[in-house]
């Protein structure tokens, strides 16, 4: 899951190697104990297919490759057949191999595991309250979460005053453990444990609190006065809160694995969700070794828009994820608001820090003390930094204690029965976090004046107060946000655009405590979560906006009107667009942008062929009975060979000059007779020309095409960003892409 916390940053390499440990399934008969999940992905369900002749498909290919009716009856998992075709089984290597290759397949890949990565959020990217809706329509829009469940009974998700469930609904509501059922706000509900990271089958219920964040930030209800604990006070709500909302519980104590979402996927499509919201992530590869973006692509060809976290490795380049070009990527912003945490001295200073801090103190101070002078001689660690196990307890006890850097701490001195932590990091220094006692992160500086006043004094005194909300200047784009370029489709700029998801208010599990920690007492139902996680479901709901007014466009024009009327970030970024993409979302906006760049079915379908899908595995993909033949498509044209709403190029080096071309076409979409002239801004060193750079429309729905030649000489440099764009303007609109130059190269040791 992506929600951020300092400590799961610390120990997320430790926990990939942990991930990494395959699950031995199914009983001891023949191998079983040494077979591991596979999926086997097979396009499209072949046209006339009925649910029994593609199961009977599946187990045969099975009982041919593993040679045994029985076992192969046993190593089966699931079968995907609603939206798409394929099958998960428990496999030998050997037996994988088996089945590559074999008519119909397109891919077999292990089962991976991944990880799950608002009050004024909405203000912040211009929808107040009192915003334009169309509530009609948008009370029959349906946003599919694909996470950790969802704890209905949160204030968020009360139904006062919903219709009718959609009609179009084909999904169903699974009751169990702690799950009562849905009512009109969740109308759909279900779970999938295919590979049993969950002891029990249980329920949708969001033990976590992570599901019930994202799918209340997307189309939580109003709920007025909404805190946690005092912080962060105001009226909580999604960005379409007429909206219903599906939930796929796919991820089970912070883990999701690639069987459990594939038939989250299978089913949200068949269910009839306009919209997918996928907070998970997980390494980028190949389209069809990649269950986000295998899902995400039978979505899109039901013309529902998925949206997904960009992941939470940043600020590093070269660390998106879920970059497929038929997903929106969405990046983490800030809002004008930030969480400071104030820390008086002894001495009269007065410090500010950052953190969640929803504890008002008892007394007016408290004895202070350090890390390096609380130390038990006897142990080992660093106790500079209050290392488990390097503290003494006698010095602890009822102090608040100064540690070096911040790693999470707060457990420690609380199980030593200290009062209160204050460290020092400026790491992340952007995000507050919640902690189990009075917390607060100085920047390194003020953290040696409070170390430096330890030092000069017997007996030193320091109190930290409850935290209080300030403003800040934003956007801008949080740290722990993943950053372009990527490197599965080059020519593609990731991520696309960003949302609000550092500090986000909203709905929370009571199953879970507000740090997640079980030793943690207390139990809400808002809190305040960090992450590109939080980020996706502003997407979503933003998406949802703009369809209630215009629900006959087709994803790609969605995400183009999303794009190309994003505010661009306010403070320089040394990434430029590889960390904001097109900019933030603005979703009122959204609804008249002038013109988009759609892009079909088939349009993707010829980019495969331009990116080296071969003609076969596209047959497949289709699931079309006729012969599939790349030469038959249009050809994908220039160097991304796709409509998008941005242009990058990315190259190894430009010994040889900087030379690209990307074709486009954009549709009208608004008033008749309208002229829209091309203006450019072109970085230094770069020729940017727009041919025509004048495009004339008449009637709503007509398209016009265009090319963009971008020509540089040549440079030795090894590495450069240079950062563009080329607006179309008339009269009312403002088209605008962001063209992104990159120079440099991937390094497989480094990042
Ligand atoms: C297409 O690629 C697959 C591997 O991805 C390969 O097995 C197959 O032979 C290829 N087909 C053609 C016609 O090149
Ligand atoms: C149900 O909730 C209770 C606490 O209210 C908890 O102890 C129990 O583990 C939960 N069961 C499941 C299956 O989530
Ligand atoms: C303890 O941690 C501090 C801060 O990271 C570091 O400067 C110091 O060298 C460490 N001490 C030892 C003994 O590792
Ligand atoms: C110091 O460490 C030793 C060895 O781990 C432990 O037995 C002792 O209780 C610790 N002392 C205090 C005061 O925490
Ligand atoms: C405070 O004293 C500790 C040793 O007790 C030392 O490690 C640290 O550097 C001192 N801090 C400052 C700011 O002088
Ligand atoms: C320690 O605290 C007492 C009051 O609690 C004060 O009178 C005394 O001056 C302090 N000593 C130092 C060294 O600050
Ligand atoms: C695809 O079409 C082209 C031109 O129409 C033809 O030359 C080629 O043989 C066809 N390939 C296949 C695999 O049918
Ligand atoms: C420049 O990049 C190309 C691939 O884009 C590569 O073939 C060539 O070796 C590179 N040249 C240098 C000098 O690195
Ligand atoms: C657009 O132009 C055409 C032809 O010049 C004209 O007939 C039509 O009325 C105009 N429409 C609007 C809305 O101005």
């Amino acid at each position: 899951m992506w929600k951020m916390n300092r400590v799961l940053l610390l120990f997320l390499l430790v926990k990939l190697l942990v991930f990494a440990v395959p699950i031995h399934g199914g009983s001891s008969l023949d191998h079983n104990d040494i077979r591991k999940p596979y999926i086997v992905y097979m396009g499209d369900v072949p046209e006339e297919a009925t649910k029994t002749s593609v199961e009977h498909s599946h187990h045969d290919l099975l009982a041919a490759v593993i040679g045994d009716e029985e076992i192969a009856r046993g190593a089966m998992i699931y079968s995907y057949r609603k939206s798409f075709n394929g099958f998960t089984a428990n496999l030998l290597p050997e037996e994988a191999d088996g089945l590559r290759g074999r008519d119909g397949i397109i891919s077999v890949f292990p089962s991976r595991k991944r990880k799950l990565l608002t009050t004024r959020s909405w203000d912040f990217v211009g929808m107040p309250l009192g915003v334009k809706r169309n509530v009609a329509v948008e009370s029959d829009i349906i946003i599919g979460v694909l996470d950790s469940g969802i704890y209905v009974d949160a204030p968020s998700f009360r139904d006062t005053g919903f219709g009718p469930i959609p009609s179009k609904w084909k999904g169903k509501c699974s009751k169990g453990a702690n799950f009562t059922g849905c009512n009109r706000k969740v109308i759909g509900a279900r779970y999938f444990n295919l590979e049993h990271l969950s002891p029990v089958d249980s329920s949708p219920v969001d033990d976590d609190g992570h599901g019930t964040h994202t799918a209340s930030t997307a189309a939580g209800a109003i709920v007025k006065d909404a805190s946690l604990y005092g912080v962060g006070a105001g009226t909580a709500r999604g960005g379409v809160p007429s909206a219903r909302i599906a939930i796929y519980k796919v991820c089970w104590t912070e883990m999701c694995s690639d069987v459990d979402l594939l038939a989250g996927f299978d089913a949200a499509i068949a269910d009839g969700v306009d919209i997918i919201s996928v907070s998970i992530g997980g390494p980028s590869g190949d389209y069809f070794k990649d269950t986000i973006a295998i899902g995400s692509f039978h979505a899109m060809k039901k013309s529902i828009l998925t949206s997904c976290a960009g992941g939470n490795s940043g600020p590093t380049e070269y660390t998106i994820e879920n970059v497929a070009p038929w997903i929106t990527t969405v990046a983490a912003s800030s809002t004008n608001r930030k969480f400071v945490t104030k820390v008086k001295l002894g001495n009269g200073l007065t410090l500010s820090g950052s953190s969640i801090n929803t504890f008002s103190p008892k007394k007016t101070m408290y004895p202070l003390t350090s890390g390096s002078k609380a130390a038990n001689s006897t142990t080992y660690g660093n106790a500079s930094v209050c290392d488990d196990g390097s503290l003494s307890e006698d010095m602890v006890k009822g102090r608040v204690v100064y540690c070096w850097d911040y790693s999470g701490q707060d457990y420690t001195i609380a199980n030593l029965g200290g009062v209160g932590l204050i460290s020092s990091s400026d790491i992340m220094s952007d995000t507050a976090f919640t902690t189990m006692i009075a917390e607060s992160t100085l920047n390194i500086k003020d953290g040696r004046a409070v170390d430096k006043y330890i030092n000069s004094t017997k007996n030193a005194t320091a109190v930290i107060y409850k935290t209080t909300s300030a403003k800040r200047i934003a956007p801008f784009i949080a740290s722990f946000s993943s950053r372009g370029p990527q490197i599965i489709s080059r020519h593609i700029l990731k991520p696309d655009i960003a949302a609000p998801g550092l500090d986000i208010l909203a709905g929370y599990s009571k199953l879970s405590s507000v740090t997640g920690d079980p030793t943690d007492t207390r139990h809400t139902t808002f809190n305040i979560l960090s992450g590109t996680s939080m980020a996706c479901p502003h997407v979503a709901a933003a998406a949802a906006y703009v369809k209630s007014f215009r629900p006959s466009w087709s994803p790609a024009a969605i995400k183009s009107a999303l794009m190309t009327t994003a505010t661009p970030m306010r403070i320089d970024d040394r990434l430029h667009e590889l960390s904001a993409g097109s900019g933030q979302i603005n979703p009122v906006k959204a609804v008249h942008p002038g013109l988009v760049y759609d892009i079909t079915y088939s349009s993707y379908l010829s980019f495969l062929c331009k990116e080296g899908y071969n003609s076969t595995d596209i047959g497949i993909l289709t699931g079309s009975k006729k012969k599939f033949n790349c030469s038959s498509l249009k050809p994908a044209k220039g160097t991304d060979g796709l409509n998008y709403p941005s242009m990058h190029i990315q190259l190894e080096n430009a010994t040889s000059g900087i030379s690209a071309v990307f074709y486009r076409t954009v549709t009208n979409v608004e008033a008749q007779n309208t002229t829209y002239k091309a203006v450019v801004s072109a970085p230094k060193g770069i020729s940017i020309e727009v041919i025509p750079d004048v495009l004339k429309f008449g009637n709503n729905g007509q398209r016009r095409s265009f090319k963009v030649v971008v020509k540089g000489s040549r440079t030795t440099k090894t590495r450069d960003i240079m950062s563009g764009s080329v607006e179309w303007r008339d009269s009312k609109h403002r088209v605008k892409s962001p063209i992104l130059v990159y120079i440099g190269r991937y390094m497989y040791e480094g990042s």
